[in-house]
């Protein structure tokens, strides 16, 4: 029989605490996520002091019903493996306790594991990786183009000047009185409506890689305040919808542009915003015309927002190089986006 590697993973660098169960880097045994959602809503996004209360409230429930659902315990396991940034430092820090007291506990190696490698390995469950790849990597903190030689060696070839696209769905959804986070709301209604504002379209046929979403941003408010101003009523729909049509022409038309420079065999598409509708639609329609050989690969829907699996899929890949914490592993809220360890440059 195939050796089990099971790895216990944990995510707590925002608003999600998670604690999951992977076997082989690529099989969820189990993968437990308790959203602090509606304690956040009120206060139009996260604040931060509460996200930390919240996962020091389910941070050991999550690990025991991790554990059930898998059907393993701590004997079981071969290593635990923890996001340690970027995100919330009070947040991080109850995931690395929690993560290090197991593994202290339990003789366990330890995988520190970088949250933004974890997005792009949610990809990794629906199929093995061939390299060279591209990741467009979309969440609330981060837009960024990802090229990867190899297993856990990201080279950063384009990214946001400013807002992160996710960011800007939940500015402007504040903006129509859609609760945080806005962006799956904000689809929803793009559905229902129709181009007809025709936003600006930043830096698209600029040529380069970055991307920009502010001037995007104010457009939309500033449209929105002059109708107020005039008595004038806008249909939300529309206005959606013009707002979408504008970020996912921007995030395809860069995409497309990255790849006539970086030959790939698979584009993976990851992070929160990858669960929009529009997005996944519009690559699916153009990749094939574009580039017929080339794979797409798009996290599944209910592991594009954070969870404990995409933790324990990159984290594996650290396992199997043996690349392990100790316990003066410390939370790094700003932890750039880098090579995995034990990669040589
Ligand atoms: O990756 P994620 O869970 O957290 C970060 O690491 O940032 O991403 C959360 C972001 C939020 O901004 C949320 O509004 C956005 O993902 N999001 C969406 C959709 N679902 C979630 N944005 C656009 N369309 C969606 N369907
Ligand atoms: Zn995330």
């Amino acid at each position: 029989m195939e050796k089990q590697n099971l790895i216990l993973a944990f995510e707590s660098s925002c608003d999600e605490t998670s604690v999951a169960v992977i076997r082989n880097g690529h099989e969820i045994l189990s993968n437990v996520i308790a959203t602090q959602i509606n304690s956040h809503k009120r206060f139009g996004g996260v604040v931060p002091e509460v996200a930390s209360r919240h996962h020091i409230e389910q941070i050991t429930i999550c690990i025991e019903s991790a554990l059930q659902e898998a059907d393993v315990t701590y004997e079981d396991l071969d290593a635990v493996a923890v996001t340690y940034g970027p995100g919330l430092v009070g947040a991080l820090l109850v995931g690395v306790n929690a993560a290090k007291t197991v593994a202290y506990a339990h003789h366990l190696p330890l995988i520190p594991v970088n949250h933004m490698a974890g997005h792009i390995y949610a990809a990794r469950f629906v199929k093995p990786f061939e390299f060279p790849m591209m990741a467009l990597l979309v969440s609330g903190g981060h837009t960024e183009l990802v090229y990867m030689q190899a297993d856990g060696q990201f080279e950063i070839i384009g990214e946001t000047r400013d807002d992160a696209a996710g960011e800007a769905y939940d500015k402007i959804g504040r903006v129509l009185g859609v609760p945080y986070p806005a962006g799956k709301v904000i689809d929803e209604m793009a559905h229902q409506g129709q181009d007809t504002f025709n936003f600006p379209r930043a830096m698209i046929d600029e040529d380069n890689y970055d991307f920009s979403f502010s001037g995007l941003k104010s457009a939309f408010i500033n449209t929105v305040h002059h109708a107020d101003q005039i008595g004038e009523t806008l249909d939300h729909n529309n206005l959606a919808a013009s707002f979408q049509a504008s970020v996912v022409d921007v995030l395809t038309s860069k995409t497309l542009r990255v790849l006539k420079q970086y030959p790939v065999k698979q584009l993976v598409l990851a992070g929160g915003v990858a669960a929009n509708h529009g997005l996944r639609e519009r690559l699916q329609e153009v990749l094939p015309q574009e580039f017929p050989e080339m794979e797409l690969i798009m996290a599944p829907l209910k592991l594009c927002g954070d969870n404990g699996a995409m933790i324990g899929a990159a984290g594996y890949v650290q396992y199997q190089h043996q690349q392990f914490g100790d316990a003066a592993l410390n939370a790094d809220p700003s932890l750039e986006f880098d090579w995995m360890p034990g990669m040589l440059k």
